[in-house]
């Protein structure tokens, strides 16, 4: 969760969810999920056509600081037109019915948690000014509103959103262009305050804004900074809005304001330039923008919208190109086709399958095509005129290495091809692989370079099609092997402190640096990261016949292990890890510190430079599960299969287990790794039951770009994956049986699952319900083990997987077959 608020706000946000579920909120509209429950018992009762996006809920993940946008978006689109409100909200939109709106605005992150927001630029506000031009309420505080309780709705394509003045916004979109439509209450003359400054956290560094009253146009644009990153860093962004709805609607007044909160509320009626450079007294934020209004009382006015990161003529090319002269029912449709596009690459069997399963695993596919943004052909800086794809908010890769692009995997090489290149370019251009991209710039690293487990996972998957899919496999490996060699001068934004990794075999605490800064913090959590980004290196040196590499890395992929210190005790388990002196001195941190369970409310967990835990946002306890590669061995320092299974049960019922954060998302499957897989299923029930839903508040946390919903539709398909590697484990589906299409290897696979009930859709599960897997196999043949298949025997083949279930918990308690595999014995032993 980057950026997120703290790890605090995250558990006490939690604890809200809790008391909450169950009442009723006062948004969405109760006919989002009316229509949601309809759209399921259509198809249960005749399944042709189905239109996935009947089943998606946008606004699960809207409170809760799930930090979700449910805007207008087509997929991966760069536009997401949403309300902005008030509080704390980095998407723009919550369900809070106690925030205001302060205007509508296209650009904008879903699941990202920049503290003060982000995107809110170009923000317009319906007004009613009955008093004529100069008595409108121009400002933030001035114009923001309430909402009318209950009405708030959307759907992928379409957002609409009521004021309690009556005033209805709705939007729909294309990649960098959309519809904006305003109902005003009868007999009202529509005023509209467009804003030039504001992007929601105040970072304005300086723009300009024109406006063209016979065109019916109004350009702006200008710079602001990172909500992400170092502040002295800007981007540049602009937008056209085009007022006149083909010559259907007239401008009546038009003018240019400024303001702020102390008095300064100046209006030029018949003005149309502003040029303002950024206000180095900063704090109190100085607003600017247009105003306008609309000839004869129109119930209705809809304004067209294009953006860009080049500038204001690509912005109005935007609109007209994508947009042009189509009407919002036709932008509507167009988007709704490309969400079933990528909707429909999963299908399940909708009849036999419970309706919250449905609905929860729709809208997080949703989610799961909704970022990164597209913004190839609207690059700056660097990447000016780029000839690679390029993609905004990478936010950030360590959040979305572990579920994300394994996802991407099952069914989108094509896209997943595009994202790789993107970061391959971004080591092109800045000299590492970005980590942490947002608003277009370079936001701070959290673990490492995970880029490095983003690629590595698409070169060991589809290295056979790499060169038909624009990849070529040498320079991928080049951008590799400068993440785990080279090291920034300043490693706060890409790269990692590899000098001193390399020296001691471990990222030391407190150690002499004299080639590079950073952050003196996370010293345990970055040596665990850097050895698994290691092994996603280690695994393509091996793919790529570097011998000599293959050793180095293998090598460095242990080196999570010199951080373990067995001497550390907790709740009578012993061995954690623990940063280090450069000495080999262990530095004692109480494994309970940054846990949900420290009693110590004001202990700083995250990026904070008082962090001295030693890990980024969990606790030792959560951090010393982390080996993926390599849990054989993880499983002999933890004292053997039975000790380890204890404090497997034991860290989940302390409740030191986080369920919103990125360390914590492979644990509940651990008990895979000891043989004794049905605990996993029991497991994972409890963890979706207990912590997922279909409401707002329906995520633990942020969704963080989606790594959240991407680990739950694994957890709803029964699978969960192995980073880097061609190797999915099998736990237990909650649908009786899912298809997924792969259309560029022009191969589908389904998955039955025999004796499926949906009574197993319980945390405990009941007595006599079949759950638990009894056997697998593959096109008709048992596979070897019930555990784990690999990529290249399954999904990449297409036909046809059937997994059997039984009741029998304690019969279908190993893998019948090899444990899923470790690097130390022997496993990830070839490439396939
Ligand atoms: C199912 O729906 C399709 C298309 O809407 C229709 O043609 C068909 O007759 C329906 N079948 C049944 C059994 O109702
Ligand atoms: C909307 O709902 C909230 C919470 O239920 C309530 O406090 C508020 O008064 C309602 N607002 C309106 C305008 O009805
Ligand atoms: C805005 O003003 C600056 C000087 O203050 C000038 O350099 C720039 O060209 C102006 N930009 C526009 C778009 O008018
Ligand atoms: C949009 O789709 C609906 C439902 O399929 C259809 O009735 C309508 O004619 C379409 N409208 C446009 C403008 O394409
Ligand atoms: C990008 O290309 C455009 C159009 O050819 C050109 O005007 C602009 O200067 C180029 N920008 C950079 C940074 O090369
Ligand atoms: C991104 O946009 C480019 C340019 O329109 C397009 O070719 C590409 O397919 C898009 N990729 C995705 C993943 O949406
Ligand atoms: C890794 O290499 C170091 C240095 O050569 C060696 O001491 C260590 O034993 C190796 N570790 C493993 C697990 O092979
Ligand atoms: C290692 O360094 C730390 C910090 O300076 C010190 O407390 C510790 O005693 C040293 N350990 C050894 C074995 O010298
Ligand atoms: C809690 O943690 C803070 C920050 O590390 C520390 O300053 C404070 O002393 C701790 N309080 C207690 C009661 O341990
Ligand atoms: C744990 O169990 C597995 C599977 O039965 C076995 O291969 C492995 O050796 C055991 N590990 C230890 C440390 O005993
Ligand atoms: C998939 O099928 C399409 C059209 O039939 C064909 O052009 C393409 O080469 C096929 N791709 C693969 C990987 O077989």
């Amino acid at each position: 969760m980057p950026g997120s608020a703290t790890l605090r706000w995250l558990i006490a946000a939690s604890t809200l969810a809790c008391l909450r579920a169950g009442n009723t909120y006062a948004q969405p509209s109760p006919k989002v999920q009316e229509r949601i429950s309809a759209a399921i018992k259509a198809v249960q009762a005749n399944s042709t056509d189905i239109d996935y996006t009947a089943f998606v809920n946008p606004f699960i993940g809207t409170d809760n600081e799930g930090d979700v946008c449910p805007g207008a978006s087509v997929p991966f689109g760069m536009v997401k037109f949403s309300t902005d409100f008030t509080g704390y909200a980095p998407a723009g939109y919550i369900v809070d019915p106690t925030q205001k709106i302060r205007g509508i605005s296209p650009l904008h992150d879903s699941g990202t948690g920049s503290s003060l927001g982000t995107y809110g630029n170009f923000e317009i506000m319906p007004l009613l000014c009955p008093g004529g031009f100069d008595t409108c309420q121009t400002t933030l505080l001035a114009r923001e509103r309430f909402r009318k309780n209950s009405t708030d709705d959307a759907y992928p394509g379409y957002f609409s959103q009521t004021m309690d003045n009556e005033i209805k916004m709705e939007a729909t979109s294309t990649r960098r262009a959309g519809l904006e439509r305003f109902t005003f209450p009868k007999g009202s003359k529509p005023y509209f305050v467009l804003d030039l400054a504001n992007d929601l956290p105040a970072s304005f560094a300086g723009g300009s804004m024109d406006i063209d009253p016979d065109r019916g146009r109004i350009t702006l644009g200008g710079h602001w900074g990172s909500s992400f990153g170092p502040v002295s860093y800007h981007y540049q962004a602009f937008a056209c809005y085009d007022l006149l709805d083909n010559g259907k609607q007239k401008l009546s007044e038009y003018g240019v304001w400024t303001g702020d909160t102390y008095g300064l509320d100046a209006k030029g009626l018949g003005q149309t330039h502003l040029n303002l450079s950024q206000n180095l007294f900063g704090g109190v934020p100085y607003q600017s923008g247009a105003l306008f209004s609309y000839d004869g009382q129109p119930e209705q006015v809809t304004i067209r919208v294009g953006v860009s990161f080049v500038s204001t003529d690509q912005a109005c090319a935007n609109a007209e190109s994508e947009v042009g002269t189509t009407t919002f029912e036709g932008i509507v449709n167009a988007s709704k086709a490309l969400w079933n596009e990528k909707l429909s690459k999963i299908e399940i069997d909708v009849a036999n399958t419970p309706e919250l399963v449905t609905e929860m695993l729709y809208s997080s596919l949703y989610r799961a095509s909704l970022t990164p943004n597209n913004a190839t052909l609207e690059t700056q800086g660097a990447f000016a005129n780029t000839t690679s794809f390029y993609f905004d908010s990478l936010y950030c890769s360590w959040d979305t290495f572990r579920t994300f692009y394994p996802l991407m995997t099952l069914h989108s090489p094509v896209e997943f091809a595009q994202i790789v290149d993107n970061y391959i370019d971004g080591w092109r251009k800045n000299g590492w692989m970005p980590e942490c991209r947002a608003n277009n710039l370079p936001g701070w690293t959290q673990g490492g370079s995970s880029g490095d487990n983003i690629v590595s996972q698409f070169a060991v998957n589809y290295h056979n099609e790499a060169s038909e899919l624009g990849i070529d496999l040498h320079e991928l490996y080049a951008a590799l092997k400068t993440d785990g060699e080279v090291n920034p001068p300043e490693w706060n934004t890409e790269g990692r402190q590899v000098n001193v990794y390399k020296k001691y075999g471990y990222v030391p605490f407190a150690v002499l640096d004299t080639g590079s800064t950073g952050r003196q913090t996370r010293e345990g959590s970055r040596t665990l990261e850097y050895a698994f980004e290691d092994f996603g290196i280690r695994q393509v040196a091996q793919l790529l016949g570097n011998a000599d590499d293959l050793v180095t890395y293998t090598n460095r992929s242990y080196w999570y292990r010199n951080v373990w210190d067995p001497s550390v005790h907790s709740d009578g388990f012993k061995g954690f890890m623990q940063k280090r002196y450069s000495n080999g001195t262990f530095f004692y941190t109480d494994p309970v510190h940054c846990s949900p369970k420290d009693s110590n409310q004001t202990r700083e967990c995250s990026l904070q430079a008082d962090n001295t835990n030693g890990f980024y946002e969990s606790s030792s306890w959560e951090y010393s599960w982390y080996a993926p590669h390599d849990m054989a061995y993880l499983i002999k320092l933890m004292g053997g299969n039975e000790t380890f299974i204890s404090r497997l049960d034991h860290f989940f019922d302390a409740g030191y287990y986080l369920s919103g954060n990125e360390p914590s998302f492979q644990t509940p499957i651990g008990y895979h790794y000891a043989n004794q897989p049905a605990r996993s299923v029991d497991r994972v029930r409890d963890v979706v039951l207990t912590n997922f839903n279909a409401t707002p508040a329906g995520l633990p946390g942020n969704d963080d770009q989606a790594a959240m919903a991407t680990l739950l539709s694994f957890h709803l398909l029964g699978l969960y994956p192995v980073p880097s590697s061609t190797h999915y484990l099998i736990v237990s589906p909650f649908v009786p049986k899912y298809t997924i299409h792969n259309s560029y290897l022009n191969v589908s696979t389904t998955v039955t699952v025999q004796n499926y009930d949906p009574k197993s859709v319980n945390y405990p599960i009941p007595n006599g319900v079949s759950a638990y897997v009894k056997s697998v196999t593959i096109n008709g043949k048992p596979a070897a083990s019930r555990c784990y298949v690999d990529f290249y025997d399954t999904f990449r083949a297409g036909g046809d997987i059937v997994l059997e279930l039984t009741d029998d918990k304690n019969g279908a308690n190993d893998c019948g077959g090899p444990v899923p595999e470790s690097l130390s014995t022997g496993g990830f032993a070839k490439a396939r």
